[in-house]
C-alpha cells in the first residue's frame, strides 16, 4: 500500500475567513481531519439545510460519517464544554462513535485558567477562554509540588489523583485573586459528569497518526486563529497564544513532516478582525477598534446596529460607518463570543505576507458575493489595499510591532464594482469581470494559485478552478 499524506489548511488573515465550511467541501478527500493548535476559543461555522452548526473544538469534518475527527497534543481543551459539544453534535443528528480521537497528550483547560484569563485578558480582548493561562502553564509544568500542566492521558491513568491536582490548582487561584463566588463542590460534579463522556475518545497512542500515513489515510490538517495571531509572528501582545502557522501542524498534530503534500491558505474578500491590536485596512480605524471592544461583556451591538439606517450608512463619507453597514451586512460577530468583528478593505500586502511566510500553495476566498455591497456606496468602487506607506519608504511585509503597525498608511486602489446575485454560478468563466478581473489581480499580486471562490454562505455556494 502507498504511503499516504497530509495537508495544512490555515486562515491567511485575523482569523473567521470560513475556513470550515472550505473543509466541508473538501473534507471529501480526505480520511482524517485534524486540529493542531487552539481550543474552545475557536468557532467555525457550517451552514447546512437543518441550520447552522458552530463547532469549537471538535474538527469540521463532522458531517462525512467515515471521517476521523483527531484532536492533537498542542490543542488545549475544556472537557466540559467539549462534552456539550459532542452531546450537540449527536443531537443534530451526527454520531461520532469512535470517529472522534484526542490526544492523550493535549492539555487540560483548568477552572483557575478561566478565572484567570478573565482578569489579564481584557487589554488583548481575548475569547476568556482560558487559552493564554492553560498555555502558559503547560510552558510552566509546575510550581513547587503543584503540578500545572495536565492532560487527557493523566485524569484517563488516575482520575482522583489528577482532579485533586486540577482543585489544589483552582484552589490556590481562589485565595491569591480573593474569589469568594465560585463553587467547587459543582464544578467538581460537573467535571466528573463531563469527563465520564469524554474518556471514551482520548487516544493513547501517541504514534496514531503517523500509522494511519503509514498504512495510506489522507490527513487535512485544519488550523485555528489564523496566521496573523501567531504567538511568535504575529503582532505580540495581540495574538493568541499558540503557533497558528502552516508549519506548526507538525509539531502541535502529531505527525512528522514528512508526510506533508501542500498548504491550503483561506482569505475572504472584507476583512476582520475581533480583539484589540492593530488593523492596517479597518473602516474607520483606532474608532472603529475602540468602538468594538466597548460592546466588551455586554454583547449587545449586533441588536444596536440591526436597528440603524444601513443605506445611509454605505452611502455616508464616513469609514468608520461603512464599516458598521458592512459588518452588519456581513454578519460579522463572533460565533464563539458575539462580540463585533472589526472590519476592513481586503489587503494584498498583507495576503502576500501570509502566503510567502507559510508557504500557501493554493487560496481559497470566501465573502466575494458581499462585494456587491460596494455598488451601494459613494463612489460605487470596492477599495483594496495594495501599498504600504511607512514614512519616505514602502515596505511588503507587516512588522512585529504595534507602534510600527499603527504607522502605516495604507495605499488604496479602487476596484471596478459589480451587482447582482452570484450565488448560483457554478464556473469561474461566469463570473462578473469586474469580479474575476479582481481575483485575477490579488493572485498576481500575492503569487499564489486562486482555487475556490466563495458566492454565498450556503455549503455548495462555491466556484471551483481546476488546477
Ligand atoms: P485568546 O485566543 O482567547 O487568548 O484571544 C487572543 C486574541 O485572539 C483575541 O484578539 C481574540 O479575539 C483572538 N481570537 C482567538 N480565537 C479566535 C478565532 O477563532 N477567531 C478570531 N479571533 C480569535
Amino acid at each position: 500500500m502507498s504511503k499516504g499524506y497530509s495537508d495544512v489548511l490555515i486562515g491567511t488573515q485575523f482569523g473567521d475567513e470560513g475556513k470550515a465550511r472550505v473543509i466541508d467541501v473538501i473534507g471529501k478527500n480526505y480520511d482524517i481531519i485534524a486540529r493542531f493548535n487552539g481550543g474552545p476559543n475557536a468557532g467555525h461555522t457550517i451552514e447546512t439545510k437543518k441550520g447552522r452548526i458552530v463547532l469549537h473544538q471538535i474538527p469540521s469534518g463532522i458531517f462525512y460519517p467515515k471521517t476521523i475527527l483527531y484532536i492533537g497534543s498542542g490543542c488545549v481543551l475544556n472537557i466540559e464544554k467539549l462534552s456539550k459539544e459532542i452531546s450537540d453534535i449527536e443531537n443534530f443528528g451526527v454520531k461520532l462513535g469512535k470517529r472522534l480521537r484526542i490526544s492523550s497528550q493535549a492539555s487540560i483547560i483548568q477552572p483557575h485558567h478561566i478565572l484567570v484569563d478573565g482578569i489579564t485578558g481584557k487589554t488583548i480582548g481575548t475569547t476568556k477562554n482560558g487559552i493564554g493561562p492553560a498555555y502558559a502553564d503547560k510552558a510552566l509544568r509546575i510550581d513547587g509540588d503543584r503540578l500545572l500542566n495536565i492532560r487527557m492521558g493523566d485524569l484517563l491513568e488516575n482520575e482522583e489523583y489528577f482532579l485533586k491536582a486540577i482543585t489544589t490548582n483552582l484552589e490556590h487561584t481562589l485565595k491569591t485573586c480573593q474569589i469568594t463566588d465560585f463553587d467547587t463542590t459543582e464544578f467538581i460534579k460537573n467535571f466528573r459528569k463531563s469527563f465520564a463522556l469524554v474518556k471514551q475518545y482520548i487516544e493513547k497512542d501517541t504514534l496514531f497518526l503517523n500509522k494511519q500515513a503509514e498504512n495510506g489515510k489522507k490527513i487535512l490538517f485544519e488550523g485555528a486563529q489564523s496566521f496573523m495571531l501567531d504567538i511568535t509572528r504575529g503582532i505580540v501582545p495581540f495574538v493568541t497564544s499558540s503557533n497558528t502557522m502552516a508549519g506548526s501542524a507538525y509539531v502541535g498534530g502529531d505527525l512528522s513532516p514528512k508526510f506533508h503534500r501542500k498548504t491550503i491558505g483561506i482569505a475572504k474578500a472584507i476583512m476582520s478582525r475581533v480583539g484589540n491590536g492593530p488593523f492596517v485596512s479597518e473602516y474607520g480605524g483606532l474608532r472603529s477598534e475602540k468602538y468594538c471592544m466597548e460592546d466588551e461583556g455586554h454583547r449587545n451591538t449586533k441588536e444596536k446596529e440591526s436597528k440603524l439606517n444601513v443605506a445611509a450608512m454605505l452611502f455616508s463619507n464616513d469609514l468608520f460607518d461603512l464599516g458598521r453597514a458592512l459588518r452588519l451586512l456581513g454578519n460579522e460577530y463572533g460565533a464563539s463570543t458575539g462580540r463585533p468583528r472589526r472590519v476592513g478593505m481586503l489587503d494584498f500586502i498583507q495576503l502576500k505576507y501570509a502566503v510567502l511566510a507559510n508557504g500557501i500553495d493554493e487560496l481559497w476566498i470566501n465573502k466575494c458575493d458581499l462585494l456587491t455591497d460596494f455598488t451601494k456606496t459613494k463612489c460605487k468602487k470596492i477599495p483594496v489595499v495594495v501599498e504600504y506607506q511607512l514614512g519616505n519608504g514602502k515596505i511588503d511585509y507587516v512588522p512585529s510591532s504595534d507602534e510600527t503597525c499603527r504607522k502605516i498608511k495604507p495605499v488604496i486602489e479602487y476596484k471596478t464594482c459589480f451587482s447582482g446575485d452570484i450565488s448560483k454560478i457554478k464556473s469561474f468563466a461566469k463570473l462578473p469581470k469586474p469580479l474575476t478581473t479582481l481575483l485575477l489581480d490579488l493572485e498576481r499580486s500575492v503569487g499564489c494559485k486562486l482555487l475556490g471562490v466563495g458566492v454565498g454562505a450556503k455549503r455548495d455556494q462555491f466556484v471551483l478552478r481546476e488546477k
